[in-house]
C-alpha cells in the first residue's frame, strides 16, 4: 500500500469542515480503555461541554459513537413505536430521512410538506399537530440541504399540549448558531462532529428531556436497535458498565473541539458565524447571485445561492476544486443544478476564507461565461 498523502483541500461545502489543528494533536493522544477512570473523566468534560452547546441541563447528554444519522437514529429508534402516529415537517433531504427511519420503525406517518427552502410557519405547525395528535413530532432545525433555519417553538408548544414529544435535528446548527434546546422545548435533539464543532466525523451528540426520558421507561415494546438503545448507553455512561467500546481518539478530538468552543465562548462563536454569513451573502449578491432562501430564514452555517442561469454547477465546482483546493457541492433532489451549496462552519467560518471563496467563485464563473460565449 502507497502511504496516505491526502490532498490539501478548504473544505468549505455542507460538511466535513476544516478540523482544527488542536483537534488533531488531541486525536494522537494515547488511548486508554473504555472503562478507565480517565476515560470517564473525559467523557463528563465532554457532557459538560455538550449541554452548554445545546443550551440545556438535560443530565442524559452523550455522545453517540457514529455520524450524525446514528444520532438520528437514537431518536427515531427509542421514540418511534410500531403504529403510533409520529408526525413529521418535511421541506428537505433530511425531513425525509427522519420520515424513512420511522417508516422503518413501523410507526404510522404523518407529513406537512413544503417545497425545499421554506419553512412553516407557527399557525401551520400548530394546525397540523392538534389536528394529527401524534406520539412523536420531528423536525429539522438547519437543513443542509436548502439552507433554511426552522424555528421550533411553536412546535414544540403544540406538541406539548398534545402530549408529543419533540426531536429536532441539529446536525447544522450545534456550534454554529442558537441551537436552544431548553427554551425551544426540544426534548430530543442530535447533531454531529463534523460541522460546527471543528472535529472529524464520527460522533453524534444527543441530549434527551426528563419528559422523554419518563415516556422510555414507559415503554412497553423493546427498542429495535440494541446499539443505539438509550437506556442501554445510560447504563455505560452513568452507570459505568461495558457497553460498546467507545471510540476513544473521537472522544479525544470532540473534548478539543468543545474546549475551543468554551475558549472562544459560545455567543462570540455564533456572532463569527453570523458576520462570516452575512459577508458571504453580500459578495454573491454583488457578483449578481440570488439567494434560494428567504433573508432572516436563512443559516448562518449553509449558504444556498442559485446556480446562474446558463451555468452547469458542476464545472464550478471542478474549477474550485482543480484550480483552488476549494470543495463546495450542489443542491440534490428539487435543488439539483439549481443551487450552490457553500458551509462556513466551525474553523471553516472565518473572513479570509469568505474572501477567499467570493474571488475564486468569481473567476470561476467568468471563466465558465467566457467559454461559453467561445463555443
Ligand atoms: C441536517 C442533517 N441531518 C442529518 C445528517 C446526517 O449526518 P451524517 O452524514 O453525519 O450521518 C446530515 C448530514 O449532513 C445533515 O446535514
Amino acid at each position: 500500500m502507497r502511504p496516505l498523502d491526502p490532498p490539501k483541500r478548504l473544505l468549505l461545502g455542507p460538511g466535513p469542515s476544516m478540523v482544527a489543528p488542536r483537534v488533531y494533536q488531541a486525536m494522537s493522544k494515547p488511548v486508554v480503555g473504555y472503562l478507565d477512570p480517565y476515560c470517564f473523566q473525559v467523557i463528563e468534560e465532554i457532557q459538560a461541554g455538550l449541554r452548554n452547546v445545546f443550551g440545556t441541563k438535560n443530565e442524559l447528554t452523550i455522545p453517540i459513537s457514529g455520524t450524525g444519522s446514528a444520532g438520528m437514529e437514537t431518536a427515531v429508534a427509542n421514540f418511534a413505536e410500531p403504529g403510533e402516529k409520529f408526525a413529521v415537517f418535511v421541506n428537505g433531504f433530511f425531513s425525509e430521512r427522519i420520515n424513512e427511519m420511522a417508516r422503518r420503525q413501523g410507526a404510522q406517518i404523518v407529513r406537512l410538506e413544503k417545497p425545499w427552502g421554506e419553512i412553516f410557519d407557527d399557525a401551520e405547525a400548530r394546525e397540523f399537530i392538534q389536528r394529527e395528535r401524534p406520539r412523536v413530532v420531528a423536525y429539522v432545525q438547519a437543513e443542509t440541504s436548502t439552507g433554511a433555519f426552522q424555528p421550533g417553538k411553536a412546535i414544540c408548544e403544540a406538541a406539548h399540549e398534545a402530549d408529543a414529544l419533540v426531536i429536532a435535528d441539529c446536525v447544522t446548527s450545534l456550534g454554529g448558531m442558537p441551537v436552544e434546546v431548553d427554551a425551544t422545548g426540544i426534548d430530543i435533539a442530535y447533531s454531529c462532529s463534523q460541522k460546527c464543532l471543528s472535529c472529524p466525523p464520527g460522533l453524534s451528540p444527543v441530549t434527551v428531556s426528563p419528559r422523554a426520558w419518563k415516556r422510555l421507561e414507559s415503554r412497553t415494546t423493546p427498542v429495535q436497535s440494541w446499539y443505539l438503545d438509550l437506556k442501554l448507553l445510560e447504563a455505560y455512561y452513568k452507570g459505568h458498565k461495558y457497553h460498546h467500546t467507545v471510540p476513544i481518539s473521537m472522544l479525544y478530538a470532540l473534548h478539543e473541539g468543545l474546549s475551543l468552543v468554551e475558549e472562544e465562548g459560545l455567543e462570540k462563536r455564533w456572532e463569527r458565524h453570523r458576520r462570516n454569513h452575512l459577508a458571504l451573502v453580500a459578495a454573491l449578491e454583488k457578483m449578481g447571485l440570488a439567494m434560494h432562501v428567504a433573508q432572516g430564514r436563512r443559516l448562518w452555517t449553509l449558504n444556498t445561492p442559485r446556480v446562474p442561469h446558463g451555468i452547469d454547477d458542476m464545472n464550478i465546482r471542478k474549477r474550485l476544486l482543480d484550480g483552488h483546493g476549494i470543495e463546495i457541492l450542489g443542491g440534490f433532489g428539487p435543488l439539483a443544478g439549481k443551487v450552490f451549496r457553500i458551509g462556513l462552519m466551525g474553523s471553516s467560518s472565518t473572513e479570509e476564507n469568505v474572501a477567499l471563496l467570493a474571488d475564486a467563485l468569481g473567476k470561476a464563473l467568468a471563466a465558465e461565461r467566457s467559454q461559453a460565449a467561445r463555443s
